[in-house]
């Protein structure tokens, strides 16, 4: 071939990372369940080539060195390292002001989460200090929490309101949301949770709630947002199977996508209400039994885990996931950072909970914390793998074993972290891209 041809059918990169380790978790289409969930899609020796944002070629370095037209702007030696698709945190709660550090010493005195929450403490305090704290304070808060997401390689984050409670409040935590997305190099899914808990004003009545929930909430969240998830928290001391019905009916008649806090603390049916009404994922799955795992199956939700969260309260009773991973079922990962339960943006200590209590192996987690979590977040056909065409969302991790993820914990093994093409955490961001020679 000529060198004019090649130039024309080859590629202009814009980067390429090189001598990499590469997680690809490529290949195919959905999320990966079965025997397909721990499908890491591993290139000894790879490059990944990005132009305009997007990742446009993948694969053994010669192979990849070999398409591209001349010479990138920049090349980025990896030495061996492993390199994978950011991580996606499928399930968080960043928007709140203040502290629950005091109801973390009533658990080891004894209380549970579910007293605390009915004595007027959990989500109903921390509603009262979001709703007291100012626009500046909440952004900035929320802000710092992405930057500590960033930093431990979360590139998408699905993010939930929900210490709102008022028509009003809680459509100023999804334009906070959005002001964050534009701010932040992290890419925010938005998720309207309006039924969180019964707040102050409704208590006794919380059928009142829920009709403001689906009268008035959920049609201005439609109007001003269309398309977000909708969520709702269906458990002991929240809402009933038969509210939680009502609102994601609703939700669904509006063109919303769903999502479900289910068995959480108490199994009262919602994971096969949410996975019966199409839901793009169904979260927590604790008190989850062979029936509810066999209708996630059947139905196609992603199973989304929350290990952090049982680890934060103290409890050893961690969801099925073998289960569930035995079953068919795809299962994916988040943090639920939020302040009750899980006060941590790091989803390698994630990795870390998923592999001891879990049972998840380490390739399972991490298809878990990537492809998987793309999809519960509706975002699995542009985020979540390093294939060309998704976006050049990709990180570095300090060491040539991806078993390492999971194997050490408690640090950041993360050192490196890009965004549509862009270093935007890590070592000697933004300058040390080694130039072409
Ligand atoms: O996912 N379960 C409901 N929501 C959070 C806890 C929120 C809070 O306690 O503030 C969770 O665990
Ligand atoms: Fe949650």
């Amino acid at each position: 071939m000529s060198v004019a041809a090649e130039r024309r059918l080859g590629m202009i990169a814009d980067l390429v990372i090189e001598h990499a380790t590469l997680v690809t978790v490529a290949g195919g289409t959905g999320p990966l369940r079965g025997a397909r969930q721990a499908d890491l899609g591993v290139v000894p020796d790879g490059a990944v080539a990005v132009a305009d944002g997007r990742i446009a070629a993948v694969g053994p370095r010669a192979a990849v060195l070999r398409a591209l037209s001349g010479v990138p702007a920049a090349v980025f030696d990896a030495g061996g390292r492993v390199v994978l698709p950011g991580f996606v945190d499928a399930h968080t709660h960043p928007v709140w002001a203040g502290s629950r550090a005091e109801e973390l010493e009533q658990r080891i005195a004894g209380a549970t989460y579910v007293e605390i929450m009915a004595g007027g403490g959990g989500i109903g305090s921390t509603v009262r200090a979001t709703r007291a704290a100012s626009e500046t304070r909440l952004l900035a808060d929320l802000l710092g929490r992405l930057d500590r997401l960033l930093a431990f390689g979360v590139t998408t984050v699905e993010a939930k309101t929900g210490y709102g409670l008022s028509t009003e409040e809680e459509l100023r935590h999804l334009a906070l949301l959005a002001e964050a997305d534009r701010r932040h190099p992290v890419r925010i899914v938005p998720t309207f949770l309006g039924a969180h808990a019964v707040p102050d004003g409704f208590r006794g009545r919380p059928d009142a709630y829920v009709d403001l929930v689906v009268d008035e909430m959920l049609p201005a969240v439609a109007t001003a947002w269309p398309g977000v998830f909708c969520d709702v928290f269906c458990d002991d001391g929240a809402f009933t199977l038969a509210q939680a019905e009502r609102i994601l009916r609703r939700a669904a008649a509006l063109g919303l996508g769903l999502k479900a806090h289910a068995d959480e603390f108490a199994n009262l049916g919602c994971t096969a209400l949410a996975a019966g009404l199409g839901a793009t994922s169904v979260d927590h799955l604790v008190a989850t039994t062979a029936e509810d795992v066999a209708v996630l199956a059947a139905r196609g939700s992603v199973a989304v885990l929350l290990p952090g969260t049982t680890f934060g309260l103290g409890s050893t009773r961690f969801a099925p996931a073998r289960a569930m991973v035995a079953s068919g079922v795809p299962v994916a990962l988040g943090t639920d950072l939020n302040p009750g339960t899980c006060p941590s943006e790091s989803m390698p200590l994630m990795l870390a909970l998923a592999t001891r209590y879990l049972r998840l192996s380490t390739a399972e987690a991490i298809v878990a914390a990537t492809r998987n979590a793309a999809y519960a977040s509706g975002r699995g056909e542009m985020a979540g793998r390093l294939e060309p065409g998704f976006a050049a969302d990709v990180i570095v991790i300090d060491g040539d074993d991806y078993r390492d993820l999971a194997y050490r914990f408690g640090g950041n093994p993360v050192v490196r972290v890009m965004v549509g093409g862009r270093w935007v955490a890590g070592d000697g961001v933004p300058n040390a891209e080694r130039r072409a020679s």
